[in-house]
């Protein structure tokens, strides 16, 4: 199958040298790209800023901010049966980029936001027979906010984690997740290596 992934954190430019971004390092879902390629799979894998090597075998395209990923995914998605969307992308932007570095004294100490586009959300309507997986990190329990999002993304499948719980979340090799599926079945799976969590989440998608 032709499997899309998005992957990492997305970065919103204040000016040329600043930006607001998230802690999200990519590690889940280049796992999940090279889990799929190593699965046998066609695989794009849509980067935001990272420092992780590309996954043998798997066609990388790099973007930075959410709109340039939300055009990435619209350009790539036909050619999809699947769409993981593990990338943490960033739900505000800067309203303005400054053209040049602002100085201090022209700070008021005022940033104005405007909200990114919800690029599963977006990309709803063009979904067809198409599977859609999310990610969703929580710090808490993750149930109400994970069927919740199952549900308003349109999703056929969600992983949560509260990325509060040792060994899971940003920055480390391990991830402990719950399935959940939209008919109310969930899936609990033990601490594993985020290589063996997205071996796991492949075989799940072969069988969606
Ligand atoms: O940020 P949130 O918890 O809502 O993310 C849940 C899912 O939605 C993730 O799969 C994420 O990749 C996706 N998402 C998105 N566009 C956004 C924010 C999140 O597609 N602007």
């Amino acid at each position: 199958m032709n499997v899309l992934v998005t992957a990492g954190p997305t970065r919103e430019p204040i000016d040329p040298v600043r930006f607001i971004s998230n802690r999200s390092t990519g590690k889940m879902g280049f796992a999940v790209a090279q889990a799929a390629a190593e699965a046998g799979h066609s695989v794009t894998l849509i980067a935001g800023p990272v420092s992780l090597p590309t996954p043998p075998g798997v066609r990388r395209v790099d973007v930075t901010t959410a709109l340039e990923m939300l055009a990435a995914v619209e350009r790539e998605l036909p050619a999809c049966e699947i769409y993981v969307s593990a990338a943490a992308v960033a739900d505000w932007r800067p309203e303005t980029c400054a053209p040049t570095k602002l100085k201090k004294n022209v700070m008021d100490g005022v940033l104005r936001l405007v909200p990114n586009p919800d690029i599963l959300k977006t990309i709803r309507p063009l979904k067809g027979a198409r599977r859609f997986v999310g990610f969703a990190a929580e710090t808490g329990e993750p149930t109400a906010e994970a069927t919740r999002k199952l549900r308003e993304k349109g999703l056929d499948l969600i992983v949560a984690n509260d990325v509060t719980t040792p060994g899971a979340g940003f920055a480390v090799e391990t991830n402990r997740v719950t399935l959940f599926f939209p008919d109310g079945r969930r899936e609990a799976l033990p601490l594993l290596s985020k290589h063996e969590v997205a071996q796991r989440l492949i075989e799940c998608l072969q069988s969606l």
